[in-house]
């Protein structure tokens, strides 16, 4: 009886075990939360019932030991090292120079070869080694100065993605480096939750990372969402026999020497995950010279904000180890890896003053003035504060140092104060009660975040924002129509409606601040232009509240002229596919204004005709689901997505019977595996092309 409990309780922890790893290495979960829940309720029953059967490496085992005085420090066997950094293409050329020149003088690579590398993720967490003896997690310590850390241990076993025990033949010795960090959306909801409970909200995803880790009560780390994935190692001893010892490294500052199974980084990295460490399999990747390199980059970097958590830049590896050791280090650095570093997303600044915006709607937004500041590739002097209550809850004051954040091509974002900066008291931000621009008062209404200016078109800073709407891309598209000159036409009168742009002659344009003849005639061709709109670019261009460019589309397709839309009532407005209460109200109210009913009559007499909504295609993929993985050829996955978007088909992130096409490319991972096994239809970029009939 007792051999058949003992069974089972092992036969819970390897599944609870590989539960975890699909979970928090693949993001690909094979059971529910309540399955998985389950297995763990009867592992802890059998535990409870059988006490004798407990071992420290049962998952049961993870929910935090009892909160530490202080942390003890760790010497590492092997130094914890850093990197070298790179931001230019040069430094990279220089990089494969250097490596390249020393293997071929080593007679390591031949004159025409290119070096190989091994290319990772610069993960932005913290760097953290784990030592398993015998397969067993034994203790875990942070990087400090490289050569003695903090012990994390209780605090590093309560996190899932790290195995308290390996899988398989493990060696006596297995010093394992990796980061541990914080996926982003998990980082938010931590957040919410801290504020929620009054306690504090934490910077950035790294700073979180690190707070949870570095936390005293082990209990309170085993909430944190702490992930964690393997990139190198330090100290590997004791080999098991049938393993062969196929290396033995022991590079100069290395200290202990280490026997490893593996003579590629690749090849270790696999090794690892073998034994049950989380690598990172989706993004790591060969390549060869200093353009395979920079492709890996550039891939990276266009991927980068689409990334499940934050990353800083990439990491170029040589991939032999024999060319490794013959490259050695400088100081603390190897010669053999280059980190290739992204322009920061984050940097702090001082915050000079708050103002406020006015919008094209009338919304009120803070707007912090800031010093200069170079973030995320470009100098940032503004930066949006959302709205009143997001400046209460970052506590965000004027004199405070903050945080900027930039990332990808997003508005720049005041992250939050550093308070160990701010000296003394300072003022909170207080909103406005008139707008700056008209002298309109300000209101909020009850259930909405945003106040906004009631000035409506008579405030110029709403006329000009519907001005600029109007004549952008999705409506009128009116080139040449840009922010300098509405400010002008709008201040100096001359331009009080939308209609009133159809009444601009080359003339009076030339006369204008930074306008000569040719680019006045230019304008007045791209207006001239403009009075044959599409019914739903027009109906957009007017600038209704809720009323996007699809459903302005939509509109326009149901009605079909513009006195239809004008005169149909909210009932009539209900029966347009995806319209609900909110929009059809909007437009509803919108016509029953009398001057916006006006706009529409002026613009018919300056000769401004919409055009019929062409009606939808049906596409040669409609109704197909299609799910991308790994990298293609030639086309990114943005591009695919658009291609198979225009034909009318959609696409999802996650594999199910429902799934009519996986398109795989190299390295595909566990999407790839799953198709399979639903024997789905599997295309390569080819037979995408094909179905699309390219
Ligand atoms: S390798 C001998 N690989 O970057 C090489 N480090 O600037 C040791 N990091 O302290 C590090 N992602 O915290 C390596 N794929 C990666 C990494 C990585 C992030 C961090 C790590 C290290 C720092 C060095």
């Amino acid at each position: 009886m007792a051999g058949t409990v003992a069974e089972r309780v092992a036969r819970l922890r390897a599944e609870i075990a590989q539960h975890n790893v699909r979970y928090y290495v693949y993001d690909d979960p094979e059971v529910s939360d309540a399955e998985y829940d389950a297995l763990m309720r009867e592992l802890t029953a059998l535990e409870t019932e059988h006490p004798d059967l407990i071992t420290p490496d049962s998952p049961t085992q993870r929910v935090g030991a009892a909160p530490l005085a202080e942390f003890g420090s760790v010497r590492h066997a092997v130094p914890m090292l850093s990197l070298g950094n790179g931001f230019e293409d040069e430094d990279v050329h220089a990089f494969d120079k250097r490596v390249s020149d020393t293997l071929r003088g080593a007679g390591l690579l031949g004159p025409a070869e290119q070096a190989q590398y091994f290319c990772e993720l610069k993960l932005d967490g913290l760097a953290i080694s784990l030592r398993y003896e015998n397969g067993e997690l034994v203790q875990a310590a942070t990087r400090g100065d490289g050569q003695t850390g903090e012990d994390v241990t209780a605090n590093i076993r309560t996190i899932k993605a790290i195995p308290l025990k390996l899988k398989g033949q493990a060696p006596a010795v297995l010093e394992v480096r990796g980061e541990v960090l914080m996926n982003r959306a998990e980082f938010e909801k931590l957040n919410q939750k801290q504020a929620a409970r009054g306690e504090k909200v934490f910077v950035n995803p790294r700073n979180a990372a690190a707070g949870s880790l570095r936390q005293l009560d082990p209990r309170i780390t085993a909430q944190r969402p702490l992930r964690f994935f393997a990139y190198s190692w330090g100290e590997v001893r004791g080999l098991p026999s049938g393993l062969a010892e196929a290396f033995d490294e022991s590079a100069p500052g290395m200290g202990a020497a280490s026997t490893l199974p593996r003579d590629t980084h690749g090849g270790m990295l696999e090794w690892l995950s073998g034994l049950g460490l989380p690598v990172n399999v989706r993004f790591n990747h060969k390549a060869q010279g200093a353009e395979g390199l920079l492709d890996f980059y550039r891939r990276i970097g266009a991927e980068r904000a689409g990334l499940p958590y934050d990353i800083d830049g990439v990491v170029y590896k040589v991939d032999s180890l024999a060319a490794q050791r013959v490259l050695g280090f400088v100081a603390r650095a190897p010669r053999w890896a280059l980190a290739h570093k992204f322009p920061a997303e984050e940097a702090t600044t001082d915050l000079l003053d708050i103002e406020v915006q006015v919008g094209r709607t009338g919304a009120i937004t803070p707007v912090a003035r800031l010093k200069p500041v170079f973030v995320g590739g470009v100098t940032v002097t503004n930066a949006t504060l959302h709205n009143e209550d997001e400046i209460r809850r970052k506590d965000v004051r004027v004199g405070d140092v903050v945080v900027v954040r930039r990332a990808g091509d997003v508005i720049p974002e005041v992250v939050g104060p550093v308070l160990e900066k701010r000296s003394g008291e300072l003022p909170l931000f207080v909103m406005p009660t008139h707008c700056p621009i008209c002298g309109s008062t300000i209101e909020r209404l009850e259930d909405e975040a945003i106040a906004r200016c009631t000035g409506g078109l008579f405030c110029p800073a709403q006329r000009k924002q519907t001005l600029l709407h109007a004549a952008g891309r999705k409506a009128l598209d009116i080139e040449g129509l840009g922010e300098k000159l509405v400010e002008q036409l709008v201040d100096n009168g001359r331009l009080k409606t939308l209609a009133d742009v159809f009444t601009l002659d080359a003339f009076e344009l030339a006369a204008l601040d930074r306008m000569g003849k040719k680019s006045a005639e230019n304008l007045v061709a791209a207006i001239d232009q403009a009075r044959r709109p599409s019914l739903g670019r027009l109906l957009f261009a007017l600038g209704i509240r809720h009323v996007g460019e699809t459903t302005a589309r939509d509109v326009a397709r149901h009605f079909g002229s513009i006195d239809n839309i004008m005169d149909a009532d909210e009932q009539a407005l209900l029966a347009v596919p995806d319209v609900g209460p909110v929009v059809a109200g909007s437009i509803y109210r919108f016509f029953r204004e009398a001057h916006n009913r006006d706009v529409v009559r002026q613009l018919e007499k300056q000769g401004v005709a919409p055009q019929a909504e062409a009606q939808p295609q049906g596409g040669s993929l409609a109704g197909k689901t299609f799910v991308l993985t790994g990298t293609m050829p030639n086309w990114s996955r943005d591009e695919a997505t658009r291609h198979i978007l225009a034909a009318g088909g959609k696409v999802s992130g996650s594999v199910s019977k429902k799934t009519s096409y996986v398109v795989a490319g190299e390295e595909a991972g566990s999407k790839l595996v799953k198709a399979q096994e639903l024997g789905l239809t599997i295309l390569d970029e080819d037979g995408l092309k094909a179905l699309l009939g390219q």
